[in-house]
């Protein structure tokens, strides 16, 4: 018998996505194939303490953690396991990890943080490497590198939050100029549509980038349009590849948080029902971003399809997008014809092929022989 893959599962987290993070780590959990992988459960609390154990999730689900017990990766290569305080606090090694599996979502999960330090352990990991994380995580960088690869984003200024204390008509005068109302109002670095605002006039405007403010030093006033949402999966490293293309249909005014997790009323569309010609221009586009932002394993790209005009533009990137059954990312891979854990097989695989690429790699030049 070949043995079991060891994967390190981590859930939970610091970001105001962590319960997102544990549905879709359940989903992840329940789908994996327990004839080839063993699977080693972290959670990451609210506080960002790391903890393993037994039954990990079922504890974090519950919020009864309280007989689990910590536990560290360390940013040492070679040591690709986790360890906890034994007796004495000596350290005892608890699991010897193959590769990692990140399902969390946001802040210290999606951002290229968690990434960094999986790289200094030289471990495997699914999904995008630190670049792309902390690209597509800045809404206002994104934006730029979508610029420069003639990928068309709608038009938007950044503002810093000391702009919003020292120069507020200065700011107000810059954001005005971005395009006329609606505009949108947003912090750079964060998700699940928090702190997002969709103004009508100058004092929604002020408004908006002051509650933007309460979330990131950097805030986008972006032209608002009247869109439908348009969503395709991407998978692969050097080749990915598009999914068909799927729509939300926000049960709000705009895609808001309470339209993401409190209600019921959203829907996806799959696949979207969208001319043939959209479709393959949003396949195109997401390849295209992807590869721009050098991503690896997964994401899903986000587009806003203009009403009126029929021209669609990139909106964002999600590297760890959502991962229950029931989440746009796998359904459209699994409309595309790649169930579920087939899914969660070729992101662990594509995870090694990026590790073996990286070993392969010279470090230290010796210099001409
Ligand atoms: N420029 C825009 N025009 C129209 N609607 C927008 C625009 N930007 C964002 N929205 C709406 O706000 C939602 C959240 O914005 P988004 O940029 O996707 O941030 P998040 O990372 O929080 O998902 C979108 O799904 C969409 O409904
Ligand atoms: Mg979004």
């Amino acid at each position: 018998m070949t043995e079991k893959l060891k994967v390190g599962l981590i859930f939970g987290g610091r970001s105001g996505e962590h319960e997102i993070s544990l549905l879709s780590a359940r989903s992840v959990m329940d789908a994996m194939d327990r004839s080839k992988y063993e699977v080693c459960q972290i959670g990451i609390t609210h506080q960002g303490h790391w903890l393993s154990g037994s039954e990990v999730l079922e504890a974090f689900e519950r919020g009864q953690v309280e007989h689990l017990e910590t536990v560290a990766i360390f940013a040492e290569p070679g040591m690709g396991r986790s360890f906890r305080w034994a007796e004495g606090r000596a350290l005892e090694m608890i699991h010897e990890l193959d590769v990692i599996f990140p399902v969390l979502h946001g802040t210290y999960g999606e951002d290229g943080t968690i990434q960094g330090l999986l790289e200094l352990a030289d471990i495997a990991y699914v999904g995008a490497g630190v670049l792309a994380s902390a690209v597509a995580m800045d809404k206002c960088l994104f934006k730029q590198v979508m610029r420069a690869n003639d990928i068309r984003t709608v038009d938007w200024t950044l503002i810093l939050s000391t702009e919003l204390q020292d120069e507020m008509d200065e700011v107000i005068r810059r954001a005005e100029s971005v395009a006329s109302y609606p505009l949108f109002t947003k912090p750079a670095n964060l998700g699940s549509s928090v702190g997002i605002s969709k103004c009508r006039n100058r004092s929604d405007l002020m408004e908006g980038m002051l509650e933007a403010a309460r979330y990131d030093r950097r805030i986008l006033v972006e032209q608002g349009l009247e869109a439908r949402e348009i969503e395709v999966s991407v998978l692969g490293n050097e080749y990915p590849e598009a999914s068909i293309a799927g729509e939300v249909v926000p049960g709000d005014e705009f895609y808001s948080y309470r339209a993401k997790y409190k209600d019921d009323t959203s829907e996806l569309h799959i696949p979207a029902s969208i001319d043939k010609e959209i479709e393959q221009e949003a396949q195109e586009m997401a390849v295209e971003a992807f590869q721009a932002i050098d991503g690896a394993g997964m994401a899903r790209v986000d587009f806003l399809l203009d009403r009126e005009t029929g021209t669609l533009y990139m909106n964002e990137i999600n590297t760890i997008p959502g991962f229950t059954k029931i989440s746009m990312y796998p359904k459209l891979w699994e409309a595309s014809g790649l169930p579920y854990p087939d899914l969660l097989d070729r992101l662990i695989e594509l995870a090694f092929m990026r590790q073996e690429q990286k070993e392969s790699l010279v470090r230290v030049y010796e210099g001409e022989a």
